[in-house]
């Protein structure tokens, strides 16, 4: 290892009881706003690594690539993931990174651990793979793990299909790669939308997709982000924490927005059909109306 390598990292929430996190860890999981980058870290410049490795396989092959790059030579790393989120991968995928690891099993994981090699095999390959970059057939910046990454998802273009004009200053919750705030935009009427997620890597693509000066970016958590005085908002709420159905998050997603909205705003939302929101609206909005339901989405209006 080298001397100049100082950084202990960590990335993700790592379970305490599968692996220990050492104290002094920097945070550089991009789903942790104010979490440091693994993409700005110089190479060489960490001396630890423990990550939770994310479950898409591009995801993952690029965030343990942009780990190594970072590591010392030499410098320990300990990568674990459930099992079936791509810890029965693990080993393999280091191996392809010219690792030799050792590979043990706790509560559901496999935790594989190994030093970084001096030289290591396929980092461009696994950084091309899973790094930003245009979609030609939508014509979007995209990267692997963010929500719909590919694809147009079909509850977010049943809601812009249904959109009216807005007008005045919106958000756009959990934005994504911003494919809601750039309908929003359509309308001149809007003066500005902030478009906030938790995940620094759509932003990062919103940013490149809503060229706007009407748009502004928040890397944040909506659960605890206070946005007030707004006269609308958009959103495909999230249902998922951490890869784990949460109804309760599109829940705080709801009250958030309607804490957000001034007197007479609006909340155009679509929801999957199954998830009971109209429980969820009614308290909060002073008029909550189903607009259309359709191919398992719902869309709703809500005024406050
Ligand atoms: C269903 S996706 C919708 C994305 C985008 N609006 C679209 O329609 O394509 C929900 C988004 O909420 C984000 N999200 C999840 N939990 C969040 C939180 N606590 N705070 C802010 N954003 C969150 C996710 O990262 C994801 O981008």
């Amino acid at each position: 290892m080298t001397d100049a390598a100082q950084t202990i990292a960590v990335y993700g929430a790592v379970p305490a009881d599968v692996v220990e996190v050492p104290q002094r860890a920097t945070q550089f999981s991009p789903l942790m706003p104010g979490a440091a980058a693994l993409e700005q870290q110089t190479e060489a410049s960490l001396s630890a690594l423990t990550m939770l490795a994310p479950p898409g396989t591009l995801e993952r092959r690029y965030a343990i690539a942009l780990g190594l790059r970072a590591l010392a030579p030499g410098a320990p790393f300990t990568i674990l993931a459930p099992n079936d989120r791509g810890g029965t991968r693990l080993r393999k995928e280091l191996q392809a990174l010219n690792c030799t690891v050792e590979e043990n099993a706790r509560r559901h994981h496999r935790i594989v651990t190994g030093t970084r090699p001096v030289i290591l095999a396929g980092i461009d390959e696994a950084l091309a793979q899973g790094g930003p970059r245009l979609i030609d057939d939508l014509g979007v910046w995209s990267q692997p793990g963010v929500f719909s990454w590919d694809r147009l998802d079909p509850g977010t273009a049943l809601l812009i299909e249904h959109l009216p004009p807005l007008s005045g200053r919106g958000a756009d919750f959990g934005c994504g790669i911003g494919i809601l705030a750039h309908a929003a935009l359509a309308s001149p009427a809007v003066t500005e939308i902030t478009l906030a997620d938790i995940d620094r890597r759509a932003v990062e693509c919103a940013q490149h997709n809503v060229a706007d000066p009407r748009a502004r970016f928040l890397w944040t958590d909506l659960r605890s982000a206070e946005l007030s005085g707004l006269d609308f908002v958009v959103m495909n709420a999230p249902f998922h924490d951490a890869g784990a159905e949460d109804k309760s998050l599109a829940q705080t997603f709801v009250k958030r927005a309607a804490r957000a909205l001034g007197k007479g705003g609006v909340c155009y939302m679509v929801a999957n059909r199954h998830l009971p929101y109209e429980a969820i609206l009614t308290p909060v909005f002073k008029r909550t109306e189903l607009v259309i339901e359709a191919g398992g989405y719902k869309i709703y209006e809500a005024r406050t």
